[in-house]
């Protein structure tokens, strides 16, 4: 690839600023929604840390003096209302927080080696989570998408429409969210609805081999998820197979990355190659398709989930396990999956 022409590098340090500036539009609504108490709280705490990490992150010798200097007060205002925030959770009481921490919908991203199961298990956990009464958002970051047929949804385009999009020669692919759409109006409007309640969106359509929708959604997709600030619905991103996107950063938005091993040594090498890309972020390893393997070294699973046949005939009907087997171990070991994800961020 040639190097960047000075126009390039000049419009990416725009559209730097201008991701600057979304982001503490985000911070800003979410400040002045009312959605106060303790929930509102953990949900800013989380959604500050979000950013502080992404711009904490940048690095700064591509950057001008000027945009650094953006960043630098960026940052500075973000650590102001984390450290305002702080204080308010330390004065609620523990009680009312600990009730919070239950109810903060999750934010779950799921990796692993191709086949591994993680769009099953996405699925799975997304109608799990939903018959709880726990409003949903899942998203299919596949560019070979399928999550949306295990979610009961008959249509076959769940990208973004070019409306939510515009232009932007700095973004990949040189697209991103339309200005002024926020991420929940973006859920809300072009997400399809699928069982249970569940809203979904996807890079693009369903079965098409044209990548080009999918490429122009990245960008908006990435950023829905991450400024995605609603703090009652949890969001399970199912990612693409193997090292490529968790290293392009996908999951940033996830404060939860589930890494799904199946029983083979290859899906364990990719599972290995991917945990330092888990971060800070809290790890829970899945073993799928368990029969009685020993565990792989290194990848002590929380869960196992059985290998069970009537899954593969649900997958070639084109059906959810939930709708096609709901008795099969599978349904009940996502059932424990969701107790623990649950649990742990409960506990905070
Ligand atoms: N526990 C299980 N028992 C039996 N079959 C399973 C199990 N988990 C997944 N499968 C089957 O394995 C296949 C791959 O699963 P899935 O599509 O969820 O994997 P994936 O990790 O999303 O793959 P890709 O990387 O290609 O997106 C599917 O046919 C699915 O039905
Ligand atoms: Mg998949």
């Amino acid at each position: 690839m040639p190097p960047p022409t000075d126009a390039q590098i000049a419009a990416r340090q725009a559209w730097a600023v201008d991701a600057l500036d979304r982001r503490m539009a985000i911070i800003e609504a979410m400040q002045s929604s009312g959605a106060g108490g303790a929930l509102g709280l953990l949900g800013l705490q989380r959604q500050v840390a979000k950013f502080l990490g992404y711009a904490g992150s940048v690095n700064r010798a591509r950057l001008s003096d000027d945009v650094s200097a953006a960043f630098d007060r960026h940052i500075a205002a973000l650590d102001a209302i984390a450290a305002r925030v702080d204080g308010d959770l330390a004065a609620a009481h523990p009680d009312d927080v600990a009730a919070a921490r239950g109810r903060l919908g999750l934010r779950l991203a799921l990796i692993g080696k191709g086949g591994a199961g993680k769009t099953v298990l996405s699925s799975t956990l997304a109608r799990t989570l939903a018959q709880r009464g726990r409003k949903v958002f899942a998203c299919d970051l596949d560019t070979c998408p399928g999550l949306a047929f295990g979610l009961g949804i008959p249509v076959d385009d769940a990208g973004l429409p070019d409306e939510a999009l515009e232009e932007q020669p700095a973004a990949p692919y040189g697209w991103q969210l339309a200005a002024g759409i926020t991420p929940e109006e973006a859920v809300e409007r072009y997400g399809a609805e699928g069982a249970d309640g569940i809203r979904f969106l996807g890079l693009g359509k369903i079965g098409s081999v044209d990548k080009d929708q999918a490429r122009k959604s990245v960008a908006a997709v990435r950023q829905i998820l991450m400024g995605f600030s609603s703090v009652h619905t949890d969001v399970i991103g199912d990612l693409e197979a193997g090292p490529t996107t968790p290293f392009e950063g996908y999951h940033e938005y996830a404060t939860d990355v589930v890494v799904v091993t199946g029983p083979a040594w290859r899906s364990a090498m990719t599972a290995r190659r991917l945990l330092p890309m888990v971060g800070d972020r809290r790890l829970t390893i899945v073993a799928n398709r368990f029969r009685d393997e020993p565990d792989h070294p290194g990848l002590p699973p929380s869960i196992r989930i059985p290998f069970d046949p009537d899954l593969t005939q649900a997958e070639r009907e084109g059906l959810s396990p939930f709708d096609a087997c709901p008795g099969s171990p599978v349904v009940a070991a996502v059932g424990q999956l969701a107790d623990l994800l649950l649990a742990q961020a409960a506990a905070g």
